[in-house]
């Protein structure tokens, strides 16, 4: 089984979101969760997350290729936890998991019920507080004993990966973030662009830099899945 991946930057969108444009993209049940956003930027990233997730999904599953991206919908759980719907609002055996920063997405999806998590972070300072609340003791020693030009890479990907495991468990910030401890390893993955990050449990949990962005990927069950990249149109 192969879980599809994906790096964009944010669609060109239109600016005034006209019925008759969001009427492309979103369907019915998509349409009330986006009715109650107000934050122009809020709008932009959600929408966008959509519209790269839904080109995820034609590019990834071939029998769904023709279906139009209003018939596609990618709803929430009630955790906030997203799933696909086709055609009648019930969730699919589609997964999907993306995250967004400073306009950009990364997705994954897969054709099958395999239960993975995706982060996207931006790689700048994390503050001593931000780190003490948040990191687990041994966590907080590795960035501290890191060299200087490092610390803020070393924090971000810790953060990522917490996230990245978070969301694979479907809690998102529900769950302590120290309960989850974060090892760096020097051993690369087998993946190309992978690095490997230790975590307690039958997960594959995975990083990599992507310019002045870093990329972190967990799968709970079945780790060993085929990851394969996808350049989008
Ligand atoms: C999931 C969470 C860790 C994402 O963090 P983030 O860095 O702000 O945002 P990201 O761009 O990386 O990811 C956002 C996506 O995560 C996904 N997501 C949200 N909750 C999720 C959950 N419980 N499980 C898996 N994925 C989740 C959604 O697809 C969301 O995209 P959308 O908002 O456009 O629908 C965080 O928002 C969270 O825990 N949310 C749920 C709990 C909550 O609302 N807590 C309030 C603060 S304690």
């Amino acid at each position: 089984m192969t879980i599809y991946l994906t790096f964009a930057d944010f669609p060109p969108l239109e600016s005034d979101f006209s019925a008759e444009y969001l009427s492309d993209f979103l369907g019915e049940q998509e349409r009330i969760e986006w009715d109650r956003l107000k934050v122009p930027k809020r709008k932009r990233e959600w929408l966008s997350a959509r519209v790269i997730g839904k080109k995820l999904i034609h590019t990834s599953i071939p029998e769904l290729e023709q279906v139009p991206f209003s018939k596609i919908q990618i709803l929430k759980e009630p955790g906030g936890a997203p799933f696909v719907s086709v055609e009648n609002g019930k969730r699919t055996r589609i997964e999907i998991s993306f995250s967004h920063s400073h306009e950009h997405v990364f997705a994954a999806c897969s054709p099958d019920n395999i239960r993975f998590g995706t982060d996207l972070e931006w790689i700048e300072p994390r503050s001593k507080e931000f780190v003490e609340d948040f990191f687990t003791e041994n966590e907080i020693r590795r960035v501290i004993s890191s060299d200087p030009d490092q610390a803020d890479l070393i924090a971000t990907v810790i953060w990522s990966a917490k996230e990245a495991v978070l969301k694979a468990l479907r809690t998102g910030l529900r769950l302590d973030t120290r309960k989850i401890e974060i090892g760096f390893t020097t051993e690369p993955s087998d993946r190309e662009g992978w690095l490997r990050l230790e975590i307690k449990s039958p997960s594959r949990l995975l990083w990599r830099r992507e310019g002045d962005f870093v990329e972190t990927f967990c799968i709970l069950e079945n780790p060993e899945q085929d990851l394969r990249w996808v350049t989008l149109r």
